[in-house]
């Protein structure tokens, strides 16, 4: 996260016609705003223009103050000329607020709307793209590109702008004044900035190494920090400390090591600069320059210079720039679900009779193509039966539910529902009829009611009190000082598993779905809410077909069908007591094994 200081390091890519090109289409979320952004542009020209009369208006009260007519081109006084210096940076001072103003507004207005979008295009991206992907390093990723790409809005594009004139401004002025003391600047200044360029980038790498280490202390804080009970559970105070002492040694080597050089570029480049100084003046006495055009020529200088250094880091910065927009349009290219909003939602729809039939679904993982984890499934649910689904820890039953909801799709086989194949019905329209309570209840946050209402944004209190009641929820929601208000996830009230698991049940009951999913829906409860529970699910569970993972087998004893799955193939199918009958059978067993504890 770019957090606390800590910032993501934005990799750099070539700069190549094309990446450049590519980088530039960015700027097509400017368009609303450009407006502001070209009179920002204005400004800053303005802006660097009166800056470069101020050396040339000083040289000029000099001139004038020493009585050396001839070589003042104003001929004014060194009054009237002060007058006019505090004229010009009282226009300075709006044209800099202008410009810093119009940048900041462009820049965060443009960039909150590629923030809007990359969000829209990334919570409709197809599962498998989460899964290919480490969540944590997409978000910190995308922030870091773009605070880089906002950095190159609103500064980076306008330092360019300046630099130029800048350049263009200060060369022409010093070859004006003297076109000899020219030549000896500028046979200076490019060696020093070359070396400059040099140190400056060991510099960099050395303070990258050091920060890349600085984060790896940080993780291990964290992490012991977030799993603090392991580490005391095993006594491991004394390892942890010695892992993270070893970390902040190595990142005090490498700091101080970047200080070596940062201390030999410093001193270096106080000696060339006073150096060059000392140049230029001993050289211009030599011509007999006067005073105030000397100390023109000196100022312009020391701007040419300070630009040139600029241009190398706005070079690079302009590569890290591109770098982070193909990263963002790789995101914004790549396709999304199709999820009809919300005004689509309100239009009646089909309602699912709740037929759901899998014809020789064979399915892997596109991250791990070379495990199969489900082979040739044949499953036929008729409207409203309960289809159980037992089997050992890793034989494929969440993938089973995974597919249902249509998050993958099987690579042979196919999926219907009503008879008809699941890509025939918008994906939307699919899964609003299906209500899952999964293995590992992940609450937001926010109050319990919003949470019960997840499943149905504009639920009423009496319903969402009613849903809670049937999940057998209601009564500890109640002993809650705050009740239904309570606020509940990562900043709020720590909630039970079992707790959590019946306000997931709420939440599908209030879905009043035609398909509903238990993926171990009452594996966190004791049995007396068990028993509570699962006569609300049994009420649930009436009207609609539904499919329910178990490990405990008592709970299934009444489905329909009974499937025993293993490796991700369907080994035995029937009813509780048809499955008893099988010799050697695996529910057989495993049954045994259960009632007999
Ligand atoms: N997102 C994923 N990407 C790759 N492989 C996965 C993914 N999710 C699960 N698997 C693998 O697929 C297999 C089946 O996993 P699944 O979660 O369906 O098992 P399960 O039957 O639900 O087990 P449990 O009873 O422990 O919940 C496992 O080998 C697992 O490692
Ligand atoms: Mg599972």
């Amino acid at each position: 996260m770019a957090r606390g200081g800590q910032t993501v390091d934005v990799p750099k890519a070539k700069l190549t016609r094309e990446s450049l090109r590519e980088g530039l289409t960015i700027f097509r979320y400017l368009r609303p705003y450009r407006t502001r952004f070209l009179l920002g542009l204005l400004f800053i020209s303005l802006s660097a223009g009166s800056t470069m009369a101020f050396p040339y208006l000083l040289g000029e009260m000099i001139n004038s103050a020493t009585g050396n007519p001839s070589a003042s081109t104003l001929h004014f006084s060194p009054g009237l000329i002060a007058v006019i210096m505090i004229a010009l940076l009282t226009l300075q001072m709006l044209f800099s607020f202008m410009r810093v103003y119009l940048f900041t507004s462009v820049g965060e207005n443009a960039v909150a709307d590629m923030r809007k979008d990359i969000y829209r295009h990334l919570i409709m991206m197809p599962m498998d793209f989460f899964a290919q992907r480490r969540v944590g390093e997409l978000s910190s990723r995308i922030s870091a590109d773009i605070t880089q790409i906002q950095d190159a809005v609103s500064v980076m594009l306008a330092e360019l702008l300046r630099g130029v004139l800048t350049m263009v401004i200060g060369v022409g002025m010093i070859l004006y004044l003297s076109v000899k003391l020219t030549l000896v600047m500028l046979s200076v200044i490019p060696i020093v900035i070359i070396i400059a360029l040099i140190f400056s980038r060991t510099i960099r790498k050395y303070s990258r190494m050091a920060q890349d280490q600085l984060a790896d202390s940080g993780t291990i804080v964290q992490e012991t920090l977030q799993g603090i009970s392991n580490v005391k559970a095993f006594n491991n105070e004394w390892y942890e400390i010695g892992r993270y002492t070893k970390s902040v040694t190595d990142v005090v080597r490498l700091a101080v090591r970047n200080g070596r050089v940062r201390g030999m570029f410093i001193s270096f480049m106080i000696f060339s600069v006073f150096g060059a100084i000392v140049l230029v003046v001993w050289y211009a006495m030599t011509m007999n320059m006067e005073v105030g055009n000397l100390m023109k020529f000196v100022i312009f200088t020391a701007f040419v210079g300070g630009t040139m250094a600029g241009f190398a880091d706005i070079y690079s910065q302009l590569q890290k720039t591109i770098g982070a927009t193909q990263r963002v349009r790789e995101i914004l290219k790549e396709s999304t679900e199709t999820v009809t909003v919300a005004d689509e939602m309100l239009q009646p729809e089909y309602r699912l009779q709740g037929k759901v039939q899998l014809r020789d679904v064979s399915f892997y993982y596109p991250s791990r193509p070379e495990v199969q984890v489900l082979k040739h499934l044949n499953i036929e649910a008729a409207p409203g039966q309960q289809i159980a689904v037992v089997g050992p820890s890793g034989a494929g039953k969440s993938t089973l539910v995974s597919l249902l909801l249509r998050f993958y799709d099987p690579q042979s086989g196919s999926i219907l529902f009503d008879g008809r194949a699941a890509d025939e019905f918008p994906l939307s329209q699919l899964r609003r009829q299906m209500a899952l309570v999964p293995q590992d209840v992940l609450l937001f946050g926010g109050s319990i009611f919003e949470n019960i209402a997840y499943g149905k944004p504009d639920a009423t209190r009496e319903e969402v009190e009613e849903a809670a009641r049937k999940a057998n929820a209601h009564e500890f929601i109640q002993r809650f000082p705050e009740g239904y208000e309570t606020v509940v996830g990562e900043r709020g009230v720590k909630l039970s598993g079992g707790q959590r698991q019946r306000i997931a049940i709420a939440r599908a009951i209030l879905k009043d779905p035609a398909i509903l999913i238990l993926d171990e829906a009452t594996s966190s409860l004791d049995s007396e809410s068990e028993a509570l529970v699962q006569e609300a699910l049994f009420n649930l569970m009436k009207n609609r077909t539904s499919f329910v993972i178990a490990h405990r087998l008592s709970t299934i004893r009444n489905a329909d069908q009974i499937l025993v799955l293993e490796h991700g193939a369907i080994r035995e199918k029937g009813t509780h007591f048809e499955l008893l009958e099988l010799e050697n059978g695996l529910y057989k067993s495993l049954s045994k094994l259960q009632f007999e504890v």
